[in-house]
């Protein structure tokens, strides 16, 4: 398991100091838990703001004018908030819940999930983070859950049980900065989330045929396998980000069409939401009464959310602008990278790509409606290694080195070093 250091290493709000000797007169957990439920009733957790186009690169502005900010606004709580009726799943097959029900904080922030310190009152949170040990306590996780502060994951609790779990877009496309401490900060959506250890808690539940235990335990942290249960394939790929996607035409790692489709497809088939889902190419036809289905009226909206998340720009200072404009000529001459990477979005349109024009390995694309890769719009690609479908290129440098050797380009270690310094930039 993932070490997890909370409590050191803070920025932001700070808790008392630590000459204040709370340790000895920490706060009882029942008294906690009151201040908790005292903050909840008098709302203390704000609702949050809608994504503005304030800060977004002109391209992300300009696609960010044409939306309906009401909309984005729905989308994002959606987003964030609504499992769509999967609890059902969850809960009554996998009883994720009785799992959750022993898990202390710590447990849970070690197999990657994230706390978001915005929906805890600031003296709780300090109390927390003043006193580590109470992070091994599971009503701790009760009281985050009540909250609504575990991103990703929506519950019930009565009368101290949880009663109710089911999982939303979050879990895996949304992280923390980690302003509080690892693990705990402001939310990022669209962010994969590449420390969530998503097939050890499915490996975990209570409720799931033990002969899928070794395979759900196979999946590491940042992978997940969104066919394994339509094909019976086991081999997961990487959480892609959900951001930067305006503009760009065709989702996913093999173009299988456009935003609302996919979203249509995980909520139903993957997170088991409450809706239809009809693919004839996939053998996929799952089917509710329309005045049941919890999914499909919420697809215009959680797509104008997701059009609004602008790829994060790389953090000042981290490459180097000299090396990365050479690199860019490169990357437009020499390299080739251009001839699908191109235009705004670094990506080709209606184009995907045969499995070999790229050295990829060809099994994910062969169970997929398209059977090849689309162009990857590079976006921030500071923010997410591994890449590739199948993360099997663990840095920048990787992936050029890999481009060097399919592509036969010959580019002298220096010239390499540019693309990656111009890869940073992007
Ligand atoms: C359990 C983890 C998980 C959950 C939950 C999840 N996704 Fe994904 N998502 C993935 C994986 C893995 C892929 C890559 C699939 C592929 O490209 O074939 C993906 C792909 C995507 C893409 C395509 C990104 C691109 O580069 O084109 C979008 C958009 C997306 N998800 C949005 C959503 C939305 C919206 C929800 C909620 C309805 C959701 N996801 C729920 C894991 C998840
Ligand atoms: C023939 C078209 C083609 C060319 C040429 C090409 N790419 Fe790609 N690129 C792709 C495809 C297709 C993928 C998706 C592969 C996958 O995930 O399996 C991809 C993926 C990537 C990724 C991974 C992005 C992520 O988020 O995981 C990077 C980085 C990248 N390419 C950079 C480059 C660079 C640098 C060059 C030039 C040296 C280049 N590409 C040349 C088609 C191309």
């Amino acid at each position: 398991m993932l070490p997890v250091s909370v409590g050191s290493g803070m920025a932001g709000p700070r808790p008392p100091r630590p000459g204040d000797r709370s340790h000895r007169h920490r706060p009882a957990i029942p008294a906690l838990l009151l201040g908790l439920t005292l903050a909840l009733a008098l709302g203390c957790t704000d609702e949050p703001a809608a994504p503005s186009s304030e800060g977004l690169a002109p391209h992300d502005a300009e696609l960010a004018a044409g939306l309906d900010p009401k909309q984005v606004r729905e989308g994002q709580a959606i987003f964030r908030y609504d499992d769509f009726g999967d609890w059902r799943f969850w809960t009554d097959t996998l009883r994720l819940h009785e799992l959750v029900q022993q898990v202390s904080p710590r447990t849970a922030l070690a197999l990657g999930l994230k706390v978001d310190a915005e929906a805890i009152p600031p003296a709780v949170l300090a109390a927390v983070l003043n006193d580590p040990a109470l992070l091994d306590e599971p009503a701790i996780t009760r009281a985050l859950l009540s909250l609504n502060a575990v991103v990703g994951v929506t519950s019930r609790i009565e009368d101290d049980r949880i009663v109710r779990m089911g999982i939303t877009c979050a879990l895996c496309h949304s992280t923390v900065d980690d302003a509080v401490a690892p693990g705990i900060g402001r939310r990022l959506d669209g962010w994969p989330n590449l420390d969530l250890a998503v097939g050890t808690i499915v490996s975990l539940t209570p409720g799931l045929p033990d002969e899928l235990r070794p395979i759900y335990a196979s999946w590491k942290p940042g992978f997940f396998d969104p066919r394994f249960n339509v094909d019976g394939i086991n081999a997961p790929i990487v959480i892609p980000p959900a951001y930067g996607l305006a503009g760009v035409g065709l989702e996913t790692f093999t173009g299988e069409g456009p935003v609302s489709y996919w979203n249509n497809y995980v909520a139903v088939v993957e997170m088991h939401g409450r809706g239809s889902f009809f693919d004839p190419r996939l053998g996929v036809r799952i089917e509710v009464p329309p005045e049941e289905d919890e999914v499909r009226s919420k697809l215009p909206a959680l797509r104008q959310y997701q059009l609004a998340l602008a790829a994060p720009p790389p953090p000042p200072g981290s490459f180097d602008p000299v090396a990365a404009a050479r690199g860019e000529v490169l990357f437009r001459t020499t390299a080739r990278c251009a001839d699908c990477h191109s235009g705004p979005r670094f990506t080709d349109g209606g184009n995907l790509h045969e499995a070999a024009e790229t050295g990829m390995d060809p099994l994910y694309a062969t169970r997929t409606t398209t059977k090849k890769y689309r162009t990857t719009p590079l976006r921030a690609l500071w923010q997410h290694a591994p890449y590739f479908h199948d993360g099997s290129a663990a840095t920048l440098a990787d992936v050029v080195a890999h481009y060097d050797r399919v592509l036969q380009l010959g580019l002298a270690a220096g010239a390499q070093a540019d693309l990656v310094e111009y890869l940073k930039s992007l």
